[in-house]
């Protein structure tokens, strides 16, 4: 067995998130003590409650003219952890809002080349996005689609709102459109290239790659240059408005730079499928701003007079890819600016999942299936793995074995492995070590025995600073760190030896590393909650945490806070079967 110093020196250093530790020893029930007087100071961070509207978390509503792929798996799940994160910490009616957007030149030219009615497309593909929706096991409150009525109401309201305040006028407009991106480009922004498959000369977009066509018309415009100065204003007082920050440095230059008028509508004869302009119905709403108001939608809009505060708009967090924070970042501020209404509080922008480096994209057919990736390495093994890995600022590739290395290297052989080696020894009861621990009856710890237990004391917090910094990713990593460090903790303490030593059946320094040990899994497992949901509640049922809201709260990932666990609430199967993480199939 190694030296407690020389074992604490090695913990330490093979845990790069670890903050320095200072705090002394204090029994178990002397810390409740504490705590609970700091949570009547109000000293705690957890937030239950805090919040005087629900919690409103957004996905951008997707395109339905193909299938869904990997990359819009990624956008439900982040925004579903960011919800579950607000349900663990007691804000019970977050709301997760999610659906599908399909109005637009993109959907009537997709239909027609289908021989199908935009109708008829759009219900068909509508489900193949829901159907995703719930095999992620996204814990949607609603699934909007723009072709609803109640939705085609709440646009027209907005636009004779920005009508009637004198934000939108007609004027011809002239420009290169790219139906894909369904928007305009300055001539600036488009470059002649060749088309690699035929050799075709075109024009396309220097951001995005795409075709784009050139269109004379006359539409109606919205006032967008106006809102320079006051969009510039809000960046400035609210330099978290978009994160992560180099996408707020990104959009603050763009505006800097400059804004143009924006076109909002397209003549009916070329685009029909769409909401008509109230009072003119040869021109069609322009998709984006049809669909960008599905998110006030949801909450309600148009707002009876006087009765906004009761509604859950503002949104708290809208995850967006970055190819569409200039139309939620610029575009979006400023049209709920002309109505005076409030802006959201946080766009959670991340980058792209690329296959060899190109981005996943339906137009290019680079496609990941996001339902034969969940087959195969369960919805749980993906949603970890897309948390872990998931592009935020930079894009990230997306191989197989990179799901699988995770898989085998945090899940199987480290999360599911130390819970198994916890549980199946008959050398110790963990129920026994969890009452011992509570009640201040084992000796004094170890050094050793204690650092582990302040790193557990520290991880909950650790992990909430980030969830409020809207990193999943980060938090998930300090989740990880401290299951790695506690199974090197068990390999070095062994236990089993110990269990030699020691009467079983009496309070020792086994009880210690047990107690942690058993700690660290449920802590982990409360805290994973948002993230691996099924694999998580079954962690908590094979340590015997009660099914009870309170004792699987964030509350009680509090170290010591739950004292009688330990008896599993589910039969332990043998095998493969009864593992927490089994093996994966074959995933070349
Ligand atoms: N319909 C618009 C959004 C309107 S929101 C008012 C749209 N739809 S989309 O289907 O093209 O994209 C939906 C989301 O999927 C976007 O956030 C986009 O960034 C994201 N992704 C599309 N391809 C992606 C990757 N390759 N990687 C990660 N996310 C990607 O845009």
């Amino acid at each position: 067995m190694m030296l407690g110093a020389e074992l604490s020196a090695l913990l330490r250093a093979s845990n790069p998130l670890r903050r320095p530790i200072s705090r002394s020893w204090t029994c178990l029930p002397c810390r409740h003590a504490n705590y609970r007087f700091q949570q009547r100071r109000g000293i705690t961070t957890s937030t239950p409650g805090d919040h005087k509207k629900p919690y409103y978390v957004t996905t951008p509503i997707f395109y339905v003219n193909a299938a869904p792929h990997v990359g819009h798996l990624y956008t439900i799940v982040l925004a579903d952890i960011l919800k579950r994160w607000q349900l663990l910490l007691g804000n019970t009616d977050a709301k997760l809002l999610t659906g599908t957007d399909e109005h637009g030149m993109k959907i009537q030219q997709a239909a027609e080349a289908q021989g199908m009615t935009p109708q008829a497309l759009c219900d068909t593909n509508c489900q193949t996005f829901k159907s995703l929706a719930t095999a992620c096991n996204a814990s949607y409150d609603h699934f909007i689609r723009t072709t609803e009525e109640t939705h085609k109401e709440a646009v027209r309201h907005f636009w004779e709102m920005l009508q009637h305040r004198g934000y939108i006028y007609t004027a011809k407009h002239e420009g290169w459109y790219s139906v894909s991106d369904e928007t305009f480009y300055p001539a600036s922004a488009v470059q002649p290239t060749l088309d690699p498959a035929t050799g075709r000369k075109r024009i396309t977009s220097i951001e995005t790659g795409k075709e784009v066509e050139w269109s004379s018309e006359e539409n109606y415009h919205f006032r967008l240059s106006a809102f320079q100065d006051r969009l510039l204003e809000y960046y400035d007082k609210n330099p978290d408005f978009i994160r992560p920050n180099t996408y707020m440095r990104q959009i603050v230059q763009v505006v800097s730079s400059g804004l143009q008028d924006l076109s909002i509508s397209r003549p009916s004869t070329r685009l029909s499928w769409g909401i008509g302009v109230p009072g003119d119905e040869t021109q069609t709403i322009y998709v984006w701003l049809d669909a960008l108001v599905n998110y006030l939608t949801y909450a309600g809009y148009p707002f009876p007079p006087g009765q906004e505060s009761r509604h859950i708009w503002p949104a708290d967090v809208q995850v967006v890819g970055k190819d569409i924070i200039r139309f939620h970042c610029i575009y979006w501020p400023a049209f709920l600016m002309a109505l005076d209404l409030p802006l959201p509080r946080n766009i959670l922008a991340h980058a792209h999942w690329t296959i060899n480096h190109a981005k996943m994209s339906k137009s290019t057919g680079n496609v990941v299936n996001p339902m034969f990736a969940i087959e195969r390495f369960g919805i749980d093994g993906m949603r970890y793995f897309l948390a872990r890995d998931g592009p935020m600022t930079n894009d990230s590739d997306y191989d197989n074995h990179f799901i699988a290395e995770r898989y085998k290297k945090g899940l199987q052989w480290g999360l599911g492995n130390t819970t198994s080696r916890l549980l199946r020894p008959r050398r110790w009861k963990v129920g026994k070590c969890v009452s011992w621990a509570t009640q201040g009856q084992l000796p004094e710890e170890t050094d050793l025995d204690m650092e582990q237990r302040e790193m557990l004391e520290d991880l909950p917090e650790q992990v909430q600073i980030e969830m409020d910094n809207l990193n999943p990713r980060k938090a998930l990593d300090h989740i990880m760190g401290a299951v790695a460090q506690i199974s090197k903790y068990f390999q070095a303490t062994e236990p089993w030896n110990m269990a030699d030593r020691v009467d079983p059946d009496q309070p020792s320094e086994l009880g210690h590393v047990i107690f942690n040990i058993a700690e660290s899994q449920r802590i982990a497992g409360i805290l994973l909650q948002p993230f691996m949901p099924e694999k998580a509640a079954r962690l908590l049922d094979m340590l015997g945490v009660a099914r009870t809201t309170e004792k699987r709260s964030f509350k009680a990932a509090t170290y010591g806070s739950d004292r009688d666990y330990g008896i599993p609430l589910i039969k332990l199967g043998r095998g493969v079967e009864g593992t927490l993480f089994p093996p994966l199939m074959t995933y070349d």
